[in-house]
């Protein structure tokens, strides 16, 4: 496994020896870790079978579970999938960025079968982030690339993170620190009469529902047939049991907070992670996995979280922490 650290703000990288080798890497069918502005993906060729099969493989995840492609332009996304006007409005508005947008898939798309898991439809993102994007424009490959996580467990937005969960499976991973926003994107589909919100994340609902000038239906998770899997209930789930909405510490707890005053009870905590001390949202989903991560590695047996507002990039952080507290049936979430 090669590794290499990067800096967001300079791009003289994008001619080094070791991006090449992740370039090659992509080429070869190989998997690279690659940082987005959202989470650290699992990025593979998604025109390669057998380099997204590697993809599924590596995260345990059930391959009914479709992925996200990342291009590097609007005009790129254009060749896998149909944007109808809506789909062209939110692209404007939120690309490059943490927006994915489900189309129909074209058929002439080279995008692997398996990468849209039998769909008709495909998942496409311009990510904010250079690493990415460089990656799909230097090797002409759109760029499959799930969380990288095993599957139902914490998405990492740390290189450290990516390499604790699939060390054994990477040819190469770029490190460029922590990623700024720190939950995973949005996900819109435009396909039927009205578009619908498959996952909340990185941008705010009411801003993509303002640029449509539409509001969204509510889309209800389904286990059996999920409309976008990654809405499986049990999802980002800690070992340590949630508790959320806590207004107190438990013993042999652990404490997820937001804001100040801490709860009563958090003198005996296990652990404490404040998201945010001045109740900043933002901050906040920054801040979510790694500090999930962490609280976890301390061995507690349970974390109380505090409540969190819902709105803006609340919703997203509300949606992650429902989904680490549900119960978990079976182990078959992204
Ligand atoms: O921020 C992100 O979106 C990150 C970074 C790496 O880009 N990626 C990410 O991928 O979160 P993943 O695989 O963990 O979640 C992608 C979600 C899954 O819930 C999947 O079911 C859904 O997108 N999805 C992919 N293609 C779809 C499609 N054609 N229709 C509906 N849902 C789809
Ligand atoms: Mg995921």
């Amino acid at each position: 496994m090669r590794r290499f650290t990067i800096d967001p703000g300079n791009e003289s990288w994008r001619n080094s020896e070791d991006f090449r080798a992740a370039v090659t890497a992509i080429r070869n069918g190989l998997l690279v870790a690659v940082p987005t502005e959202t989470v650290y993906g699992l990025a593979a060729d998604a025109t390669n079978a057998l380099a997204c099969a590697s993809i599924y493989a590596a995260k345990g995840r059930p391959s009914f579970n479709p992925l996200i492609a990342h291009v590097a332009s609007l005009e790129d996304a254009e060749r896998h999938g149909v944007f109808d006007e809506r789909a062209r409005k939110l692209a404007a508005a939120f690309w490059p960025g943490p927006l994915t947008i489900v189309v129909e898939k074209r058929p002439d798309s080279p995008i692997a079968d398996l990468a849209t898991a039998g769909l008709q439809t495909v998942a496409l993102r311009v990510p904010a982030a250079a690493a990415m994007r460089a990656l799909a424009a230097d090797s002409g490959c759109p760029i499959a690339a799930p969380s990288a996580n095993r599957s139902g467990r914490i998405s990492a937005t740390t290189a450290d993170a990516v390499i604790e969960d699939l060390r054994d499976s990477l040819a190469v991973v770029i490190d460029a620190g922590a990623t700024p926003v720190g939950v995973e994107s949005t996900i819109v589909e435009c396909v039927g009469p009205r578009p619908r919100l498959l996952r909340p994340g990185g941008v705010p609902t009411n801003e993509i529902e303002a640029v449509l000038g539409e509001t969204f239906q509510a889309a209800a998770p389904n286990d059996t047939a999920p409309t976008a899997p990654g809405m499986l209930t049990s999802h980002y789930a800690p070992a340590a049991r949630m508790r959320l909405d806590a207004k107190s510490v438990r013993p042999g707890e652990a404490l997820l907070a937001f804001g100040l005053p801490l709860p009563p009870g958090s003198e005996q905590a296990m652990a404490v992670e404040n998201l945010s001390e001045s109740a900043d949202l933002t901050e906040a989903a920054a801040r979510l996995f790694s500090a999930l991560r962490r609280l976890d590695a301390t061995g507690a047996k349970a974390i109380a979280a505090t409540p969190i507002p819902r709105t803006g990039l609340g919703e997203a952080i509300n949606d992650r922490l429902r989904r680490a507290a549900a119960p978990r049936p079976q182990e078959n979430a992204t």
